[in-house]
């Protein structure tokens, strides 16, 4: 039986099902049900990806734009991976969050307000869906003086009239978690929200679940955000309040089918598991069968693989969603980012998963298995989307083994220093000495260090702070493709941070030499102009009978 549902409820429903539960339970409310919003917004610079079911609807809300209907219902593909809402930290470390996820939502542009969205919340979960009224906890906002918005006693009295919610079942709660914005400015307003208590009843006995909501429990979490709309937030920080008050709302999906097939985490769902034994299942290692299936006797090493099968799993899903939706891995901006969240699975798989060949193109395969019937794009692009993830883990496993390598030969050494105090440094300087692996690499990193003696004092001072120097994280960068926030994620395996001012500065001054390259001597005046850049011979025309010459010089460039 689903210890999280009333006794006679149907706990069986696979994913697929609960999804369309929900659009029907909305569209039979009269809701138009709309298509998933593109993951790359269009028309919004503020923002980098979708990260909420309302982002295509933020025009409504504003009165800027219109719709044919005044309620919507859809599920919405989301990434939170940068920006105001990001989760990419926590992703596999917990079992909880993710990068990509679904979240489903019902709006009102206009039209119904507060009560309707809290009745009918609870006609699905409860009535409808049969969860366990006890477990269920209602929040609502407790007022903002700075916002100079009063408690919403409106929402607290709703809840209390129209569910069986008991009154300490229903929190208030600060802005931070009850004022929605969906970045520094738009569209925003109080919120209530709906948490779950997934908890064993000896555990619920021991400690309230009133006391663990909003504190970050593996069992006690949100599952439902309903926001009333009311402001448009300027970038002064000022509220301005709307012409019309407006419904969004937010169910993570993957939380709620965790909930109603009766799983403690969504990793545990039919969204995930085909992907996690597609992954253990590519996996060289004897010991690892499947997720659940580990044949590892070590804690920590269990807990570590299951961390990158989790990490994995979760990012071949916004890889291949967002390189569907036109967001290519690259070096700067959304890339940037997909690169990052690709080159972090690739590194999970190569370090703990020993997958050394290529591996993430081949998840695709599963992934739209269970997805592609639902989203548009994916199916149609499958080779596509194969193609692009394959070359993507190609180019960055030429460098990966070498950087890693680097990495274990200088961290070490770090540790070391970081262990001592100031007396036993000459010591510790010696035995780096003796290591001329790591001496080499060192001068590679400080290649503004006059010799060797000054590199390993540099090295030594920024060590003993227990932190990996900047110039090395700026070399795994530069030299190793290593991003930024894949450095200090292995330096927090190790217990070290990363000296970020370090390794900004180096940063800084490659992106001024590379301005001064792209600038120099060109007249901006006439930069349609070809401008000489060095002094020569006129040039000659080759091309005629040769393709390649190998000694060719820049004599003149033209800017526009
Ligand atoms: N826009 C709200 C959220 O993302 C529903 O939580």
């Amino acid at each position: 039986m689903n210890p999280h549902l009333q006794s006679s409820a149907d706990s069986s429903r696979s994913s697929e099902e609960i999804r369309q539960d929900f659009l029907q339970f909305f569209q039979a409310k009269g809701h138009e049900a709309v298509p998933s919003a593109s993951l790359v917004p269009e028309g919004d610079d503020t923002l980098l990806f979708t990260n909420a079911g309302m982002n295509q609807f933020k025009d409504v809300f504003l009165g800027t734009g219109q719709r044919p209907y005044s309620r919507a219902v859809d599920t919405q593909k989301c990434l939170r991976v940068s920006g105001k809402h990001n989760d990419l930290e926590e992703v596999g470390h917990d079992t909880y969050h993710h990068t990509f996820f679904e979240m489903l939502g019902n709006w009102s542009f206009g039209d119904y307000f507060k009560a309707e969205a809290i009745r009918w919340a609870w006609e699905l979960l409860v009535e409808r869906w049969g969860l366990a009224p006890e477990r269920l906890y209602a929040t609502v906002h407790e007022g903002d003086d700075d916002f100079g918005v009063s408690a919403d006693a409106e929402a607290y009295d709703l809840w209390h009239a129209q569910t069986s919610l008991p009154e300490e079942r229903i929190l208030y709660e600060p802005s931070k978690e009850n004022f929605w914005m969906m970045g520094d400015t738009g569209p925003c307003g109080p919120c209530s929200e709906l948490h779950v208590d997934l908890r064993p009843p000896e555990a619920r006995r021991e400690t309230p679940g009133r006391e663990l909501v909003n504190a970050d429990h593996p069992q006690v979490m949100e599952l439902w955000n309903l926001v009333f709309i009311q402001y448009n937030a300027h970038p002064d920080g000022s509220l301005e309040p709307l012409d019309d008050q407006h419904v969004d709302t937010g169910m993570g999906f993957e939380r709620m089918v965790a909930v109603l097939q009766g799983e403690e985490s969504t990793y545990d769902t039919d969204l995930f598991a085909p992907l996690l034994q597609a992954v253990a299942d590519l996996s060289p290692r004897a010991n690892i069968q499947g997720y659940d299936d580990l044949h590892i006797d070590d804690d920590d090493e269990r807990e570590q693989v299951r961390i990158a099968l989790r990490v994995v799993a979760d990012h071949i899903r916004t890889i291949a969603f967002a390189i569907s939706d036109g967001a290519m891995p690259s070096n700067e901006g959304r890339g940037y980012v997909i690169r990052r969240i690709l080159r972090r699975a690739v590194r999970y798989g190569y370090q703990t998963l020993g997958l050394e060949e290529p591996f993430l193109h081949r998840l695709v395969d599963p992934l739209l298995e269970k997805m592609g019937g639902q989203f548009d794009g994916l199916t149609e692009q499958q080779e596509f989307i194969e193609r692009a993830i394959q070359a993507e883990e190609e180019s960055f496993l030429e460098t990966l083994g070498t950087g890693i390598e680097f990495f274990e030969r200088v961290v070490p050494h770090v540790t070391r220093f970081q262990k001592t105090d100031g007396e036993e440094t000459d010591g510790l300087l010696g035995e780096l000495q003796q290591d001329a692996q790591a001496l080499d690499l060192l001068e590679k990193a400080y290649v503004d260090a006059d010799d060797s003696g000054t590199v390993l004092h540099r090295f030594a001072r920024t060590a003993r702070g227990g932190a990996l120097p900047g110039q090395i994280a700026f070399l795994l960068h530069d030299t190793y493709g290593f991003p930024i926030d894949l450095t200090r994620l292995m330096a927090r395996e190790r217990g070290l941070d990363v000296d970020m001012e370090g390794y900004e500065t180096l940063m800084d001054r490659q992106q001024e030499r590379a301005r001064a390259a792209s600038d120099f001597a060109v007249d901006q005046s006439s930069v349609h102009a070809w401008q000489p850049v060095s002094e020569g011979d006129a040039s000659v025309f080759v091309g005629y009978d040769r393709d390649v010459v190998d000694d060719a010089e820049i004599r003149a460039v033209r800017g526009g």
